[in-house]
């Protein structure tokens, strides 16, 4: 069929305009309705999608986001921009600021953390600076230098608190932890989360996405917030959360993201004679957590799996985190083809009807597959760039193009969308999200 839409030019004009549409100044809105905040892992990948626009712009974003770090390392899922509201569970809700002893001061944000892809957006604002003369560099430098520690302390955070069991996995407490909120990867753990009484609320999303079969259902979102309840029986306390929280996953995904992330910062570290010490400890979380991955692998698929610490259970998803071992690798050879297979084959990006080839969160022969509800199946742009990103890491290079054509074939329509349904191509969820401009910038730029 042949494409209408944007050419690349006109994509990548319109992408740069959606970004520059949502700066509120020093933080770009995830999305302008429905998340009218900045989200943690939505702000390391708009900043890679700022580096190539501008190195500068891409600094402030990630220094916005430092600067709301907690004390003890861990950063906040959603730093809430001043003054705006259209956003549930905002401040009041989560509380923090009057709860947690390790919540910054000066500006308000959510109770939990998301995935730690921030080590990326760096290593693209460095790689673009030496595009451009001595000052834009030297922006990118002195950024590195003033947040060396930070980084190292977030990560320090993930690999210790985290990591309850020592066995290179990282622990999550509440769903959207994983980003992937609804994933069929956590029904069985939520359907053990009895909510309690959860003070009275409404819902905003919904507001905003008035098709309600894009998003997850109330009885999902009751969950989601009596979790909250919890965590602020406990003052978010790390030392407590193990044990009060009625939802404890590994997941498999974020740790496979860590490991990545870890060898990411420990190879600019090394390369900007940053300490040794915290070059030689991120290698080593490198190692330890790609082994955590591993251990969690089929011998022969290669697919890997959560666990559920509630039940003991191990959670085994043909959803997007099997592929968790193809970001971080560590598989023999043979395991790794396998799973590359199962990736291009027709459980995923080679199902015979999907618009492109591109990889839905969920596998259209799976069950559990819904084709427009938020992560139980549609295809979310920046996770094609994610491992178009990574697979280019890995040497990839052919598989890594694929995804970039068809992410932008994708693209093409101009909605930059949250996601779409994996059949038709249609636009989901909301529009004009920030990431997939991102997303967009980068592959083009
Ligand atoms: N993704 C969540 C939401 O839908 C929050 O992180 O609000």
């Amino acid at each position: 069929m042949a494409e209408r839409g944007f050419t690349p030019t006109q994509l990548a004009a319109r992408a740069a305009y959606l970004l520059r549409g949502n700066d509120l100044g020093t933080m770009t809105s995830a999305a302008p309705k429905l998340y009218p905040h900045m989200w943690s892992w939505d702000a390391a990948f708009v900043a890679v999608g700022l580096a190539p626009l501008s190195v500068e712009r891409a600094v402030v974003e990630l220094d916005t986001l430092l600067s709301a770090q907690w004390k003890n390392g861990m950063i906040p899922h959603i730093v809430f921009a001043n003054g705006v509201d259209g956003y549930f569970p905002g401040p009041t809700r989560w509380d923090t600021r009057s709860l947690a002893v390790h919540a910054p001061a000066e500006v308000h944000t959510s109770g939990i953390t998301q995935p730690p892809v921030h080590a990326i957006a760096v290593q693209r604002i460095l790689d673009h600076s030496r595009r451009h003369g001595r000052t834009t560099r030297a922006v990118a430098e002195e950024f590195l230098n003033r947040r060396w520690a930070d980084l190292v302390r977030w990560h320090r955070w993930l690999a210790t608190a985290r990591d309850l069991d020592g066995n290179g996995r990282i622990a999550l407490f509440h769903g959207w932890e994983s980003g992937m909120d609804n994933s069929p990867r956590w029904d069985g753990a939520y359907a053990n989360v009895l909510a309690g009484a959860v003070p009275p609320y409404s819902r905003e999303d919904l507001v905003v996405v008035s098709d309600t079969s894009q998003r997850p259902t109330n009885g999902e979102y009751d969950r989601y917030l009596w979790l909250l309840e919890e965590m602020k029986q406990v003052r978010y306390d790390d030392t407590e959360l193990g044990t009060a929280m009625s939802f404890a996953v590994e997941d498999v995904f974020v740790s496979a993201v860590f490991s990545m992330a870890c060898q990411v910062l420990a190879e600019i570290g090394e390369e900007h004679s940053r300490p040794r010490s915290d070059v030689r400890e991120l290698y080593d979380w490198a190692q330890k957590f790609r082994d955590g991955v591993i251990s969690t692998t089929d011998e022969r698929t290669g697919a890997a799996k959560d666990f559920d610490l509630r039940s003991g259970r191990w959670i085994g998803t043909e959803t997007l985190a099997m592929f968790a071992p193809l970001l971080c690798g560590g598989l023999s050879r043979d395991a790794e083809r396998n799973l590359v297979r199962t990736f291009e084959g027709p459980k995923f990006c080679g199902h015979p009807d999907l618009r492109y080839a591109l990889p839905p969160s969920t596998s259209p022969i799976s069950r559990d597959f819904r084709p427009r509800e938020y992560w139980r199946g549609p295809v979310w742009p920046v996770m094609s760039w994610l491992f178009s990103w990574a697979f280019a890491r890995r040497g990839w290079a052919e598989r890594s193009h694929v995804l970039k054509t068809e992410g932008l074939r994708q693209a093409s329509d101009g909605s930059f969308a949250e996601y779409y349904e994996p059949f038709t191509g249609e636009p989901l969820g909301s529009m004009q999200q920030s990431w997939t401009a991102a997303a967009v910038l980068d592959w083009l730029g």
